[in-house]
């Protein structure tokens, strides 16, 4: 018999040696003020439920339109692309996962800046490619001559930035799609709170693929619904990738009700910039060095110990996102909240930072 200690592991040595990604707490007991993973702290769109609940029938015997024809329709129109040009995905880390997946084998180049999302690194890692990391100059540019490696087979870009909350001009990200040999993916989670957006950079890049999700400025994260604009035959590939039924019928409904409704989106965005510019003056009054944020949270870097900070509000019932990357000091990510939100935050910050 085979003694324990001699059996392998079932898994490949690449995923063996990978850590995994951890996304930030997700507290169950409702007891946090919530400021760590960049929800949005309003409701969504009423026109949400009264697309769901109806639905909530005999039609949810069948399987879902594999393809998510209607809200693609719904985000064609929005964006003023063809059909033919999104494709859904359950949240945009599943699209992230499906592009992974159809661009990267084993030993592949995948690029990214640093510091950024750091489940570009897991994607990476799960399809064994070869990583780099492309450091951010110091004021949260990128030089196209650095990030464009030689040999790259796909590149990912947050923009507007995670954590810094930064956002390259389109003109700038051009520069990048025109110096890559390949896919650049500009990850527009939080597009919505941003003023420039690249959608439109896909028309004349053939390898720009713009990604989207309704976790953030639609509210709806806990629904999963993100979808990707790019060329249509960037779609047709990525299609025989995904899974058949990647999204839910009821997502996909309720999806294309919140992004109809215009009125709600300018509404609840405009509340988080009012804001996201009373809360990067109070923390900037503190000592810290706040970046201009384009989304829904703001970086803390070089004021009172990260570590601390997080410890002293966490036992004061405040969760923010404590963030390290290799070589830099750790650094806070602030989630924008309601105003009452952020002014406990701040009454709290003020008793901890003296
Ligand atoms: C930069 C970035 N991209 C993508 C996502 C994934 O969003 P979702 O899968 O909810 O659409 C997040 C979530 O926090 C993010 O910060």
């Amino acid at each position: 018999m085979t003694a324990p200690s001699d059996r392998r592991s079932p898994f490949l040595p690449h995923i063996d040696a990978m850590s995994g990604y951890v996304p930030g707490e997700q507290p169950r007991d409702g007891e946090y003020i919530k400021l760590n993973t960049n929800e949005n702290p309003y409701p969504p769109s009423p026109e949400v439920g009264k697309a769901i609940i109806p639905a909530l029938d005999g039609r949810l015997r069948r399987y879902p339109d594999p393809v998510g024809t209607a809200f693609r329709d719904a985000a064609a129109t929005l964006h003023g692309v063809t059909r033919e040009q999104i494709l859904v995905g359950n949240g945009s880390d599943d699209l992230l996962t499906i592009m992974t997946r159809a661009f990267i084998g084993a030993n592949d180049l995948i690029v990214y800046p640093t510091p950024s999302y750091i489940l570009y690194r897991t994607l990476g890692e799960l399809q064994n490619g070869r990583l780099e990391e492309v450091p951010f100059d110091n004021d949260w540019t990128l030089d196209p001559l650095a990030f464009a490696r030689p040999g790259v087979r796909l590149a990912y870009l947050a923009n507007p930035n995670s954590p810094s909350g930064t956002c390259l001009p389109p003109a700038e990200v051009a520069k990048l799609a025109a110096a890559l040999p390949c896919p650049l993916v500009v990850d527009e989670a939080y597009g919505d709170f941003a003023e420039t957006h690249c959608i439109g950079l896909v028309a004349d890049h053939p390898n720009v693929i713009v990604t989207r999700t309704l976790s953030k400025g639609y509210g709806l994260a806990g629904l999963r619904l993100g979808y990707l604009i790019a060329r249509p035959e960037i779609v047709a590939g990525l299609e025989k990738v995904k899974d058949s039924y990647n999204c839910d019928s009821l997502s996909l409904l309720g999806g294309a009700a919140a992004i109809k409704d215009r009125a709600y989106l300018r509404e609840t965005r405009g509340k988080i910039i009012a804001t996201r510019k009373r809360l990067t003056a109070a923390v900037r009054s503190m000592g810290y060095n706040v970046p201009n944020s384009s989304a829904n949270f703001v970086w803390c870097e070089g004021g009172a110990p990260a570590r601390e900070v997080y410890d002293a509000l966490k036992a004061r019932k405040i969760l923010v996102r404590l963030m390290k990357y290799p070589g830099r000091a750790d650094g806070l990510r602030i989630t924008v909240g309601t105003d009452a939100e952020v002014d406990a935050l701040l009454v709290a910050l003020r008793e901890i930072v003296g």
